[in-house]
């Protein structure tokens, strides 16, 4: 299956992550626009991106406002400048990326939590805003079972994002399994760039680097279907700042893996 259902909007599985976008408007626009040709219709992103000041969204909005209306923005509070952001100071959090992104409200926000051991009261924040029509849909980042359970019982969720990949993040294979018996998207970071984690390039292991010989493919080709590969609930968000990189990404879609090969992948 090509496509997922996020709460209500059909979203290519192949998406993008902002993250990368990088300090170059031009090329930042030149890649925004690209991945909507090349029919990205699934953007990730954060006001926190860059130094907390909100540019990767200004980015896209530049760049791709007025928006297609297919286009699903989805971004996440929690992390403020000075540490996670208590409740109250949500509400904030997703105006700033309103008016950072120049919408009336936001297709999906995450609660991008860190070292809580409950997510009660921030998620009831964000299900507040969610009835007050500033939110179309909630997802949670950075969790375990455990908080998807607390959560649900409080709004729906429709995406879980956290750490996955090859050989990376595999604390996650359950939640990765019980979002798909649920139903819900599974989105995981870091699936091109692993263990490097923020310093970003591809993690090419020996098992990767063979697959990606017998399929006349590169590494991060390899690592992105091996992603989509994991359920059809697992939606990918590659980030980048280089149009080659982002067409190969988005080609990575069409790339069918063998039993044999994930077998070796792991
Ligand atoms: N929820 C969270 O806590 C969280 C944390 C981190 C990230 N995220 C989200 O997840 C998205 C993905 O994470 P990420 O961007 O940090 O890491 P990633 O997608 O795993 O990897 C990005 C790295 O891979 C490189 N790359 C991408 N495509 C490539 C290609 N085809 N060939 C060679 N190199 C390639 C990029 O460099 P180039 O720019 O040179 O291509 C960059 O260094 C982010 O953009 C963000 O939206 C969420």
């Amino acid at each position: 299956m090509r496509t997922w259902t996020l709460g209500d909007r059909v979203v290519n599985r192949m998406g993008f992550g902002a993250k990368r976008l990088g300090s170059d408007p031009d090329r930042a626009t030149e890649v925004l626009r690209r991945a909507i040709e090349l029919g990205v219709n699934h953007i990730d992103t954060a006001s926190f991106y860059g130094a907390f000041d909100g540019a990767a969204n200004e980015q896209i909005r530049r760049a791709l406002s007025p928006y297609p209306p297919d286009l699903v923005i989805a971004t996440k509070v929690g992390p403020s400048a000075d540490g996670l952001a208590r409740p109250d100071q949500l509400r904030g959090l997703v105006e700033d990326n309103l008016r950072q992104l120049g919408r009336d409200h936001l297709d999906l926000v995450y609660l991008r939590q860190h070292g809580l051991r409950s997510i009660a009261e921030h998620f009831g924040a964000l299900a507040g805003l969610r009835e007050a029509g500033l939110i179309q849909h909630l997802g949670l980042s950075n969790v375990r079972d455990v908080h998807l359970d607390e959560a649900a019982a409080i709004a729906p969720v429709v995406a879980v994002q956290n750490r996955y990949g090859i050989g990376f993040g595999r604390v996650n294979d359950d939640l990765v399994r019980t979002t798909g018996e649920r139903g819900l998207a599974f989105v995981p970071f870091f699936a091109i760039a692993a263990d490097a984690r923020e310093d970003g390039g591809v993690a090419a292991t020996e098992a990767v680097l063979a697959v990606a010989r017998a399929h006349r493919v590169t590494p991060a080709h390899v690592r992105l279907a091996w992603t989509l590969h994991q359920g059809a609930h697992v939606l990918a968000i590659p980030g980048t700042g280089n149009p080659e990189h982002l067409a190969e990404n988005i080609a990575a879609a069409d790339l069918r893996l063998t039993d044999d090969d994930l077998s070796r992948l792991g």
